[in-house]
């Protein structure tokens, strides 16, 4: 069906889970675990939850929009509730925000920042493989009336859907790439050979 027959990759399971509260976290979510499927994984795509089975999976994808500088709080809670069984597992993270729309650059220091506290503070040691942060989809319609006004006079975050597929996809199949040569100690050895 794929290359990666006969190398014990189609066997490894991964699981993509993301936190969400307008949907377009889980949309970018679906889009990378439909890459790394293609690409030879089994791989679940879950928002995230705490009856989540880690062990049941080989490699993490998580991910979550940042709201106020942080993560949301059900991303971060699955490491630290699953933290004896996430340290030895490939871990690739992943943050979605609007703040680079307007301050190229500033949502990677947003996201660097907040997984730097949230982790040194609760202890959690993670075997981070690679991250990647991605413009996301804001509408005022989404935020309570009073802070619709404010953002209204203050144009706080610039409306619309910002996100940028190619490169959601782009990290989708790096991504893949990354847990093949890291869960397949024979990876590689079929180019040396041929
Ligand atoms: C109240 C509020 C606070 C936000 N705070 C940030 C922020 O600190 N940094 C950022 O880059 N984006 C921020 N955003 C933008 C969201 O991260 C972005 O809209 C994201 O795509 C929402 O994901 P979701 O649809 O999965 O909930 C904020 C949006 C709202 C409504």
């Amino acid at each position: 069906m794929n290359d990666t027959r006969g190398l014990g990759i189609e066997l490894a399971r991964i699981l993509v889970t993301y936190g969400t509260k307008h949907g377009s976290t889980a949309e970018i979510a679906t889009r990378i675990g439909q890459r790394i499927t293609a690409a030879g994984f089994d791989t679940d795509t879950l928002q995230a939850n705490l009856g989540i089975d880690i062990s049941k999976y080989d490699a993490l994808v998580v991910g979550s929009p940042i709201y106020a500088g942080q993560w949301l709080p059900e991303s971060t809670l699955l490491f630290a509730v699953h933290r004896e069984r996430v340290s030895d597992k490939p871990t690739a993270l992943f943050s979605v925000g609007m703040i680079d729309v307007k301050h190229p650059g500033k949502l990677r220091e947003e996201h660097d920042a907040w997984i730097e506290k949230a982790f040194t503070e609760e202890e959690i040691q993670l075997n981070i493989v690679s991250t990647a942060t991605f413009r996301g989809a804001y509408s005022r319609r989404n935020l309570p009336t009073w802070l619709r006004m404010i953002d209204y006079i203050l144009r706080i975050a610039p409306q619309g859907d910002h996100r940028q597929w190619d490169e959601i996809e782009r990290w989708g199949d790096e991504v893949a790439i990354t847990l093949r040569r890291v869960l397949d100690p024979n990876y590689g050895d079929e180019t040396e050979c041929s």
